[in-house]
């Protein structure tokens, strides 16, 4: 099998993962990290061997690769992974893949175009809890998406593009209905230009009810997934990364009550579902796996975040704001 050249760009917090994983695997090189930050150069230099370059321009100015990770703040992920497919290169970008369904729509098209391979960072289709999720469930009436946390280092983008996207692809995985009604509403607090809490519930044709918390300014962190059908219900706590708990509950009939128990308990545990991920992008550049979620998964995610997005812009406009 060939060896890929592989380069990341952004080496922050996430991207510092997709280095180390790179770094890991076999028939892959690392070649180059870019990252405007020279602190974060110095630290990727020193920790990869690799080349190091403050622009993107700067590295395709003299040198190429056959794919990269995108791990730069999200409002450049259009820009940058533009100008990677433009210059031939298989491109896994960190969710969302931008900050417009028209400039994603583009990208799809780019890649579409060039035969690139072009990948979305929604990490939770990697995880087993989620693969479960997906084979256990095949018609639910209600669901409840809860993810807080008392900090977030993104701050160019609102807590819906930050966080609520992983439960809004989770749900849109398992319900494939149109979506009929939406309500959002959202706070930006401590002077945020973007929501930092929003609160979202979204009908479906079918009748499902789906509702989604997100926070960055929590006091405590939680992730949590509730998933209920006529004739179960299922718990996942997601927050003691990497293991989720997941409970099973059957409702019993008894003498006109209904009551729950438990029928299934366990622990899963994700080691590396970030490694899967990229494992899974490689197979895809070598023809040797099938998409897991189509750009057309990705668009319908980002397109229902941008939806929410734009109504708590449009209520937030004729209210008065929170002091801070
Ligand atoms: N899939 C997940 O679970 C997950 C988790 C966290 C973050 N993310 C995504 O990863 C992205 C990065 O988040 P983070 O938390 O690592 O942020 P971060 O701030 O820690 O890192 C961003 C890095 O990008 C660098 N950068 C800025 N401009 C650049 C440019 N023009 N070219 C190259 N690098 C540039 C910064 O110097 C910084 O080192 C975001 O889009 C975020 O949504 C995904």
């Amino acid at each position: 099998m060939k060896r890929l050249r592989v380069i990341v760009v952004g080496v922050g917090v996430m991207g510092k993962y997709h280095a180390n994983v790179y770094a890991a695997l076999p028939n892959v090189d690392l070649v180059a990290v870019v990252d405007p930050n020279p602190s974060r150069r110095c630290e990727a230099k020193e920790a990869y061997h690799c080349a190091t370059y403050p622009s993107l321009e700067a590295f395709l100015a003299e040198t190429t690769a056959d794919a990269a990770s995108v791990a730069a703040p999200t409002s450049l992920h259009y820009s940058i992974t533009q100008q990677l497919l433009e210059a031939g290169i298989h491109t896994l970008v960190e969710k969302p893949v931008a900050t417009e369904v028209k400039q994603a729509r583009q990208l799809a098209m780019l890649s579409q175009e060039k035969g690139l391979v072009l990948q979305v960072g929604h990490i939770t289709r990697f995880f087993q809890a989620v693969d479960i999720l997906n084979q256990q469930v095949s018609n639910p009436y209600l669901i409840e998406a809860r993810r807080l946390t008392p900090y977030s280092r993104i701050r160019d983008v609102g807590v819906i593009l930050d966080l609520m996207i992983h439960d809004i692809d989770i749900v849109l995985g398992i319900i494939s209905s149109d979506i009929e009604e939406i309500s959002v509403s959202g706070h930006a607090l401590n002077g945020s230009p973007h929501e930092d809490v929003a609160a979202a519930q979204i009908v479906f044709a079918n009748g499902c009810i789906a509702r989604f918390l997100a926070s960055r300014v929590a006091p405590d962190a939680e992730r949590s997934l509730v998933v209920a059908e006529a004739n179960q219900t299922l718990r996942f706590d997601f927050a003691k990364e990497p293991h989720t708990e997941i409970a099973i509950f059957r409702p019993l009939q008894d003498e006109g009550a209904v009551s729950h128990v438990v029928v299934d308990r366990r622990v899963v545990a994700d080691e590396n579902p970030l490694r899967k991920e990229l494992e899974h992008f490689l197979a895809r550049i070598h023809h040797q796996a099938h998409p897991i979620g189509t750009l057309e998964d990705d668009l319908r995610s980002l397109d229902l975040a941008m939806r929410l997005q734009a109504q708590i812009s449009d209520r937030n406009k004729s209210k008065i704001h929170i002091p801070h």
